[in-house]
């Protein structure tokens, strides 16, 4: 019961717990390794140039290999994009996974 009213407060405060409930499924680009596109999106996201112009700090890029039940490793991921300004947490990743190539997963 305490544990129920406690968490989502918890999770509230904490930016990396509420933004990687964001990740988005995307599959690669068709003839591309994962690895070779886990390396670009994490450049790209990093670099990204209007986080960039808005002043913002780069949180983090993340690339998980495989749908939400980990199936399609090679050829899926879940993408994570996001920068801050201290309070709020702006997400890049449809942007960036865009800028590489990959289609959105529905589903
Ligand atoms: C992941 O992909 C597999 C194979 O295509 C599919 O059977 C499964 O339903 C997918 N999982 C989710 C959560 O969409
Ligand atoms: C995901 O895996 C399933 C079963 O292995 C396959 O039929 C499907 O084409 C795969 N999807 C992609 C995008 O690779």
């Amino acid at each position: 019961m305490r544990f129920a009213t406690i968490l989502p407060f918890l999770c509230a405060g904490l930016g990396l717990v509420r933004a990687s409930d964001d990740r988005l499924l995307y599959a690669i680009p068709a003839g591309e390794t994962m690895a070779a596109f886990t390396t670009e999106f994490q450049t790209a996201c990093q670099t990204w140039p209007s986080a960039v112009a808005a002043g913002l700090t780069f949180g983090e890029a993340l690339v998980e290999p495989g749908n939400f039940s980990g199936a399609n490793e090679t050829t899926e991921a879940k993408l994570l994009c996001y920068w801050t300004d201290g309070t709020t947490f702006p997400e890049f990743t449809a942007d960036v996974a865009a800028s590489l190539g990959a289609t959105p997963v529905s589903s």
